[in-house]
């Protein structure tokens, strides 16, 4: 049995957490595997919506378990928060049993945060646009070598090993950005929060999905953020501080490359974007605003407007290459409905030359699209249920893709709820 992995193709926010949803009574296990609470995954279904930021998308199915991967940051925090809200309607994960969470997984800590705000601050316009929540200084103390991990928070001295990281987080404060805030009431809301999440199944994930794979039990990767944001290959500086590609899998969970099954590519019908950096196919105009509004574009984690755009094939190319996609799901097509052209960048043109590739540099010279009119479809989708209901103007705006970039679509998203989802092949 192998594990398949399902990302994101764009800069995040393509419809993960609803797909992973569709998805999960297939498998017996999802897994997170890289990021932290900068991702928020929405899920519809029977009338209510949930937003995941740390928990896997998965634990609204009864016999599917749900892993947060050695991978991920988590701030105990914001998981608390979640497992509260989620325990509220009814879902107590605790009393169900169905999520556990890596010993090798780091700590997001209050200090974190400070840094993440102060580094930002000190930007100014330059800012990466952070959601604030900490990531790429967690990231870089695991790479560091100084983090805290989960598996810690069951040693004795776990509080004077907080104590040691927090000290060299204040005098980083102090000495780089001259202030201090005070954290003691999120040190302890972070205490609390640490409480609550010993009492979870805290595992060696690295051995529970090759075992779960052993056993010939199928492993769903879940993952966040999208390609053009990946530490290594995305727009770097303005990324954020993991690898969000199939590779952070291998690495997020433990798993051999070997093992990696179909790779799911999620992409939208458009583009969008939050927070700073290039984005060649951006509409910074009105239309771009009416697809904000049409599409509800607003961040699921910091509720920002998130930029819009048409869809990038140079971008959406380089991100399949990237993650071997062996299936596409394409969402929000219904958002595009009325429109009377929509638009696809085909290639760049960048420092005189056309080229249909994602250059070096995006962010100092900015590629100027090339763009191909693409004949719009004015039915509403949102009630569709077979494909043959799918209209012809958007089945060649489909089939236009496949054949750009050679994968098939293998699902259309033509809302946020659960039920809005056609297979096509
Ligand atoms: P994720 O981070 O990739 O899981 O995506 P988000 O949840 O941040 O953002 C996707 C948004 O689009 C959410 O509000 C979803 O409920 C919504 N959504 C997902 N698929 C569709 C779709 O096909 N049509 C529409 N209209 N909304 C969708
Ligand atoms: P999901 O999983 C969209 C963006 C931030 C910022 C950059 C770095 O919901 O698709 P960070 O907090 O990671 O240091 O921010 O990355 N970003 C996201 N944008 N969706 C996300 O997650 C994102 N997670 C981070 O806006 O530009
Ligand atoms: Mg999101």
């Amino acid at each position: 049995m192998a594990v398949d992995v399902l990302l994101g193709l764009q800069w995040g926010d393509e419809g993960k957490g609803k797909i992973v949803d569709v998805l999960s009574a297939g498998y017996d296990l999802i897994a997170r595997f890289q990021g932290g609470p900068n991702a928020g995954h929405t899920l519809e279904f029977d009338g209510k919506k949930f937003v995941l930021n740390t928990i896997p998308s998965g634990i609204f199915f009864e016999n599917t378990m749900n892993l947060i991967g050695n991978g991920v940051v988590i701030d105990p925090i914001t998981l608390k928060k979640e497992l509260d809200k989620l325990k509220d309607a009814g879902h107590d994960l605790l009393a169900k049993g169905n999520l556990m969470i890596a010993k090798k997984a780091h700590l997001i800590l209050p200090t974190h945060q400070l840094l993440d705000a102060a580094s930002e601050k000190k930007m100014g316009e330059g800012k990466i646009g952070s959601t604030l929540k900490g990531i790429g200084p967690t990231y870089m103390d695991k790479t560091g070598r100084n983090g805290l991990r989960v598996g810690d928070i069951t040693l004795p001295d776990f509080k004077e090993r907080y104590q040691k990281l927090v000290a060299k987080h204040t005098s980083m404060l102090q000495s780089l950005y001259g202030e201090v805030v005070d954290f003691s009431e999120r040190e302890q809301a972070f205490f609390e929060a640490i409480e609550l999440i010993s009492k979870f199944q805290l595992v060696d994930s690295e051995h529970l999905v090759n075992d779960y794979l052993k056993q010939g039990k199928k492993v769903l990767a879940e993952g966040a953020q999208g390609a053009m944001l990946d530490i290594d290959f995305g727009s770097y500086p303005f990324v954020t501080s993991s690898n969000t590609t199939t590779a952070g899998a291998c690495t997020g969970l433990g798993i051999a490359p070997r093992e990696i099954g179909e790779v799911i590519g999620i992409f939208k019908a458009y583009c969008t974007r939050v927070g700073g950096g290039p984005f060649p196919t951006e509409l910074d105009n009105e239309l771009g605003e009416e697809l904000r509004q049409l599409g509800h574009e607003f961040g699921a984690t910091t509720g920002r407007p998130r930029r819009t755009g048409w869809v990038d094939l140079p971008a959406l190319k380089y991100a399949i290459m990237l993650n071997g996609v062996t299936q596409l799901v394409m969402t929000k097509a219904d958002v595009l409905s009325g429109f009377e052209k929509i638009y696809v960048c085909t290639h760049y043109n960048y420092q005189g030359e056309t080229i249909d590739y994602m250059p070096y540099d995006i962010c100092t010279v900015k590629p100027e699209p090339v763009l191909k009119e693409i004949e719009g479809w004015h039915e509403d989708l949102t009630g569709i249920t077979e494909t043959s209901q799918i209209p012809a103007k958007l089945q060649a705006y489909i089939a236009f893709l496949e054949q750009e970039v050679g994968v098939p679509v293998k699902y259309l998203s033509v809302g946020p709820d659960r039920k809005q989802t056609l297979v096509l092949q």
